[in-house]
């Protein structure tokens, strides 16, 4: 008789979303005169730019010719886009990053969510609070993490570094033993960055004690001030310590085409295991590949022209974070992130992360998302995105306001 995998069982329901989704609801059948402006999801608007679009069709074209048919993939991704993720995401950087050690996927989500699969049972995770859920449920999912302490609504196994105005929502090296530690810089959900020195005190640390980092860099595009590093191969001795994630869904709009990559240093080594051998045949078995004609428009990127037109969009949302956090600090909020991230993190005054989720639904029909769903450290604090349209970005301000 088939069983079920138990470690699913134990994952707490997907409560966040869902309750946005039910009380967003509720309201609008409520109130069907009254046009909601919804900042609360991490999805962009914007269609995807003229240069990969062409890139797509070009693709698409060769697909129907002999000739030019593409079948399955090479395991690792063409090399025509891992020789330029190469090129422009880091030997322009000064970072000692060869193709063989680019892993083209679907995205970041799949990768953070699978990269656990090769590590043992026995390891602690280490993440931060708030925290992207994916990291901690794949972990649960696994079998890793088990047992979740109602009172305190965290996991028992799992080491949290709490992430609060308090300490400038960076997260402090852990007083105990930990052996992978999930860092997310610009952060989703604060929007907020640590420097190179500080992200290098992180690099000695693993490197001293043999934590492995995994350094998720999907909002990296977003960063504006030159202290801010892009790669945590920007540190010296990463190579032998961090694997890097790399999403094409927030640079370049590709949330809905999906693409994404994952470093995995040939230094990178636990056990005496180099870690992009075990990731190759993870990789090589359970994955076929990112279609080629996405990959091609993953490579139309780091053309000029895509260059250019990425970054306008960058632009536009970027207009809209600042817009969003100059109007809330002259409304007298606390305002955090938005300016190396296209997310903004504000403090929610005297009322819970929900309350103020309910105040801004039915007050000025906008939807965030309370602070309090990424972790027991968000409470009193409440995200708002910049991927909503500029006039509508506008609008949920002067409501907000008039509250
Ligand atoms: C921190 C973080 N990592 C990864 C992802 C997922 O990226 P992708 O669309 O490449 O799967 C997201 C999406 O919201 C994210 O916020």
């Amino acid at each position: 008789m088939a069983k079920v995998n138990a470690d699913y069982l134990n994952l707490r329901g997907s409560y966040l979303f869902s309750e946005i989704a039910h009380r967003v609801k509720d309201y609008a059948e409520a109130n069907p005169d009254k046009k909601i402006i919804r900042l609360g999801i991490g999805d962009v608007t914007l269609p995807i730019a003229p240069a990969m679009i062409n890139a797509l069709h070009t693709a698409v074209d060769e697909m129907a010719a002999k000739e030019t048919f593409r079948g399955y993939a090479p395991d690792l991704g063409y090399e025509f886009l891992r020789n330029a993720i190469v090129e422009n995401d880091y030997v322009k950087r000064g970072c000692d990053i060869k193709a063989n050690e680019i892993f083209v996927s679907d995205g970041a989500k799949s990768d953070s969510g699978s990269i656990q699969e090769i590590f043992s049972k026995d390891n602690r995770i280490a993440v931060c609070d708030p925290v992207y859920p994916v990291y901690v449920d794949s972990n649960v999912m696994a079998g890793r993490v088990r047992n979740f302490d109602e009172t305190l609504g965290k996991w028992k196994e799992v080491y949290y570094m709490p992430c609060t105005k308090e300490n400038g929502f960076a997260p402090e090296l852990p007083t105990e033993p930990v052996d992978i530690i999930y860092l997310c810089f610009p952060n989703n959900p604060t929007g907020t960055t640590i420097t190179k020195t500080q992200l290098q005190e992180w690099v000695d640390y693993a490197n001293k004690t043999g934590a492995v980092i995994i350094y998720d860099a999907a909002y990296e595009a977003y960063i504006s001030e030159s202290d801010v590093p892009h790669s945590i191969y920007e540190c010296e001795g990463a190579r032998t310590c961090a694997i890097e994630l790399h999403s094409f869904s927030k640079n370049a709009g590709f949330t809905g085409l999906r693409l994404g990559y994952t470093v995995v240093p040939t230094d990178l080594e636990v056990e005496g295991v180099k870690l992009n051998g075990l990731w190759a045949r993870r990789h090589g078995t359970k994955y076929n590949g990112a279609p080629y004609i996405v990959q091609r428009a993953g490579e139309a990127v780091y053309s000029a022209e895509g260059q250019a037109q990425i970054k306008e969009q960058i632009a536009y949302y970027m207009r809209n974070a600042n817009y969003i956090a100059t109007n809330l600090k002259d409304m007298g909020y606390e305002v955090f992130g938005g300016v190396n991230a296209p997310y903004i993190w504000l403090k929610t005054q005297d009322m819970t992360s929900w309350e103020f989720f309910d105040k801004l639904l039915k007050g000025a029909q906008v939807v965030g998302t309370p602070g309090v769903g990424f972790g027991p450290h968000g409470e009193g604090y409440f995200r708002l995105t910049a991927f909503g349209d500029y006039e509508s970005t506008v609008t949920a301000m002067e409501r907000i306001r008039n509250l």
